[in-house]
């Protein structure tokens, strides 16, 4: 039988499992999952946690305890929130655990071995103060592609792309706030331009791919392909396996990937079949299919395949890499330094994880990001789940108890209208069918719901609390069609909402063994048996805590203020600040934060880039006097040498610059 073999990104192991995560890569593969087995398919779903690379060294400075401390700490923590949500993988790891160094070495072996990484000495930024080169998220700048702040030494969360640290604006280092130098070392780079074209060819099977993947890969292939470090200078890693690397390990974007690997040979062993998994990794015909979100799309897309390719054992290659787009969070781009989340360990203190599962079903990020709002959440939970689903189980239900001792026979014949209904439904069960296939998850919870409402609108207008009276029969044809359109939802929603769905069956006296094809399986009579809401209402009070909730956060990380080193009075002597006359003012073209200013700064005049087009319109500012640095190296912005820079407060990514209290000539000096 065909194997698929299923994965969610390996989540970083340096902080709890958070909404993002499961919008971005494990609900999508949890539904995906149950939809197959519920088809009979031999899948398996495999993840873990990625336990290298510095955010979570990071981490464990911070705290100052061991980084397998926090690896194992928050691998235990995430396996909990995926259990508490129903999120079943058949096979939960950890890259710090010893299977995994193994096949990771052996991995950058034979790529080396036959001919694709090679060796070079490069400039990195070194940290004097701490002695230690700043490998990725220890260096933090300017990104030199979109020129967004606060990007890291890897990858600018802005725009996406892959950083070399080295070309990082205005590096700052993580350990000690300063500005790093730059010193000789050595590392092993993957030779990506080799891969091109074997790439090329690849990617011209995978057309049936989404299109927000291919699009990502054709601009980095577009752009050309570049060498990669695949090493980097680190304690916290898998040491490189050649002689005289001490100090040196695996950049952990090099084996994650492995990490797949590595799952599933604990699950294999697990299974007492150590061999099992390669019946997985070595069989062509798998299904190889990467669950994740849109940062790791050239990872899985580039790196990895071509990593795969290389191997002595001949390792299937990803079949399809359904990436998600990204999920904000009230309006607002998630992140979890700012705490600007919601975290699956706090949720589960208020709320069923069902609710969520099915609140992020219906608005997943597919094809682009999506908001998770309180308010709309609870808007779904009570307009969908209670009031239409819940409401046909219950309305149906009860009735069926009061009038027909919970005994519901299949009419002999069908009214025009009950047959229409239960027709309509198989069909649009058949579409789910493929919506499911496609990882098209929105879909098939819309159509799923539309069941439900359909159900809801035809007890609606047949009326069985009138039909009893007269015509019993005819009220149990109504009860029988709205049981049986609840049986398919049971089945055609156990992938979305596994767990409320087994309470419905349980209602109906259904088996809790039961398969996809059984949809079309009439079923002949019912016996409903203890009958119970199968939702809860959320009320106003317990959205307006959520949000309350998260203000409270908003303002403990405002108040956890981060101080930069002291200086002395001298350092401070080194900065000529004035008040200047703002003459000229212009949008910078294709730039959507920056303007271009002429100035005078008392007799001379300079020319400005500021980063402060999204709080003034250009005209507000010409003839301010402002106050400005004036002695700060110049430097090219966009083609535009800006020879000042404008000083202004920040409030919440509002720009205010700064005026004298006091009308002063251009040209005074700030001290
Ligand atoms: O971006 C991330 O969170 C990475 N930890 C994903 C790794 S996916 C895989 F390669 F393991
Ligand atoms: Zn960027």
């Amino acid at each position: 039988m065909e194997k698929i073999l299923v994965t969610s990104a390996l989540t970083y192991a340096n902080g709890p499992l958070h909404i993002g995560h499961v919008a971005g890569s494990y609900l999508n593969a949890d539904i995906f999952v149950r939809y197959c087995k519920l088809k009979g398919k031999d899948v398996i779903y495999i993840g873990g946690t990625d336990d290298y690379g510095t955010p979570i060294s990071i981490k464990a400075e911070e705290e100052g305890v061991e980084p397998r401390i926090i690896a194992e700490r928050y691998n235990k923590s995430m396996k909990k929130d995926l259990d508490g949500l129903n999120i079943e993988l058949d096979n939960f790891s950890g890259t710090s655990r010893p299977e995994h160094i193994k096949i990771s070495q052996d991995f950058f072996t034979n790529l080396l071995e036959a001919g694709y990484v090679t060796k070079k000495a490069l400039h990195q930024f070194y940290d004097e103060k701490h002695k230690r080169f700043l490998a990725d998220r220890y260096v933090e700048g300017i990104c030199p592609h979109c020129k967004s702040e606060g990007a890291r030494g890897d990858q600018c969360d802005s725009c996406g792309k892959l950083i070399d640290s080295i070309n990082l604006i205005d590096p700052k280092s993580k350990l000690s706030g300063e500005k790093p130098v730059i010193k000789e070392t050595t590392h092993w780079y993957i030779d990506l331009p080799k891969f091109e074209k074997q790439l090329r060819e690849w990617f011209q099977t995978k057309k049936y791919w989404k299109d927000n993947v291919l699009n990502f890969i054709m601009s980095w292939l577009n752009e050309g392909l570049i060498e990669r470090a695949i090493t980097r200078d680190l304690d916290w890693g898998i040491p490189i396996p050649l002689e005289n690397t001490e100090g040196k390990v695996l950049y952990v974007w090099f084996d994650a990937p492995i990490g797949y690997i590595s799952s599933t040979m604990e699950w294999a062993k697990k299974q007492g079949k150590p061999d099992l998994w390669k019946e997985y990794w070595l069989n062509p015909e798998t299904k190889l299919i990467h669950f994740l979100g849109k940062d790791n799309i050239p990872f899985h897309t580039i790196i990895w395949p071509a990593m795969l390719s290389k191997q002595k054992d001949k390792y299937v290659l990803p079949y399809d890499v359904p990436a998600n787009e990204f999920l904000n969070l009230e309006g607002q781009k998630m992140s979890t330094s700012k705490n600007w989340t919601v975290w699956v360990e706090d949720y589960m203190k208020y709320f069923d994880g069902e609710y969520l599962r099915y609140y992020l079903a219906a608005n997943a990020p597919e094809t682009k990001d999506s908001d998770f709002y309180w308010k709309d959440f609870q808007n779904k939970i009570n307009n969908d789940l209670s009031n239409v689903l819940g409401n046909l189980a219950n309305r149906t239900f009860v009735f069926a108890k009061k009038y027909f001792d919970g005994k519901i026979r299949r009419p002999e014949k069908h009214s025009k209208l009950s047959d229409k209904t239960l027709k309509e439904s198989y069909k649009l069960v058949e579409f789910t069918d493929k919506s499911f296939n496609n990882y098209q998850v929105r879909k098939a919870t819309k159509i799923v719901m539309d069941i439900a409402r359909s159900g809801n609108k035809y007890f609606d207008e047949t009326q069985p609390w009138n039909k009893i009276k007269t015509n019993k029969d005819t009220a149990e044809e109504t009860l029988y069609v709205c049981t049986e359109l609840l049986r398919m939802i049971s089945i055609a929603f156990s992938p979305i909402i596994p767990k409320a769905m087994k309470e419905l069956r349980k209602m109906m006296n259904l088996s809790e063994d039961f398969k996809w094809e059984d949809i079309k399986q009439i079923h002949e009579n019912f016996e409903i048996g203890e009958v119970s809401p199968l939702f809860k209402k959320i009320e106003d009070a317990e959205i307006e805590k959520q949000l309350e909730l998260l203000k409270a956060t908003q303002i403990k990380e405002k108040e956890k203020m981060e101080h930069k080193p002291e200086i002395t009075f001298e350092d401070f002597e080194k900065l000529e600040m004035r008040i200047v006359k703002i003459l000229e003012s212009e949008n910078i073209p294709k730039s959507n934060k920056l303007l271009k200013l002429k100035v005078d700064i008392g007799g001379e005049e300079r020319s400005v880039v500021a980063g402060i087009s999204e709080s003034y319109d250009p005209e507000e500012l010409i003839g301010k006097k402002v106050a400005m640095l004036i002695n700060l190296k110049p430097r090219k912005v966009m083609g535009v040498e800006s020879q000042a820079m404008v000083l202004a407060a920040e409030d919440d990514g509002n720009f205010s610059v700064l005026v004298p209290h006091k009308n002063v000539k251009e040209g005074s000096e700030i001290s």
